[in-house]
């Protein structure tokens, strides 16, 4: 099942995201996802999450340069949340049927060549209430990732190593 389309607009990739069935909801339901990209907001953005590493990292200013390099340089964020229902079984299944979302929109950005990280720690700041709050507080959403976008510097990712994958084998357990 398609579950997510992108469209391009003035060079920016935009995501629309048709929730995955979950149970006991089956139609499509596009997600709404607060998209920043280059301009004030993402000035205010940058500014959070100065704030943040300031105050988590007072005596790591090399750590703060390189990880507000990460924001400075990215072209788009998206903010991607989930419904939060009014039992946690719900809650949870939201929170699962949106991962399969963000994962579907992982595999698009990959067809695109769009480099493509998904940032709950850090500068993703999804774990901090200012990013609530700078989402504009929304009740009954909770935010399940900052999805940081853009194009990868192409001698970066010729210079990059193969990545090491552990064999499915060693993460399966037949019972
Ligand atoms: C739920 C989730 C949260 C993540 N949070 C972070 C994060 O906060 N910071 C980070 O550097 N990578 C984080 N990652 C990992 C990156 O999204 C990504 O997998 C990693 O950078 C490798 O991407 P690549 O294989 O495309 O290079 C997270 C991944 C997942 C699934």
């Amino acid at each position: 099942m398609v579950t997510s389309i992108i469209y391009r607009n003035q060079g920016v990739a935009i995501f629309l995201l048709i929730k995955p069935s979950n149970i006991g909801f089956n139609s499509l339901f596009l997600y709404k996802v607060l998209t920043i990209r280059q301009g004030e907001a993402k000035e205010r953005y940058e500014e959070l999450a100065l704030a943040y590493l300031q105050e988590r990292f007072p005596t790591k200013p090399h750590l703060i340069e390189s990880s507000i390099k990460v924001v400075t340089n990215t072209p788009v964020m998206i903010a991607v949340t989930s419904d939060i229902a009014s039992n946690e079984a719900d809650s949870k299944d939201n929170e699962y049927a949106v991962c399969c979302a963000i994962h579907s929109m992982w595999l698009a950005a990959q067809e695109l060549d769009l480099g493509f990280v998904w940032r709950t720690r850090g500068v993703g700041l999804v774990h901090d209430q200012r990013l609530h709050d700078f989402i504009g507080a929304p009740e009954g959403k909770k935010t399940v990732g900052m999805i940081f976008l853009g194009y990868p510097d192409a001698k970066e990712l010729e210079e990059a190593k193969p990545k090491k994958r552990t064999p499915f084998v060693e993460k399966t357990v037949w019972l």
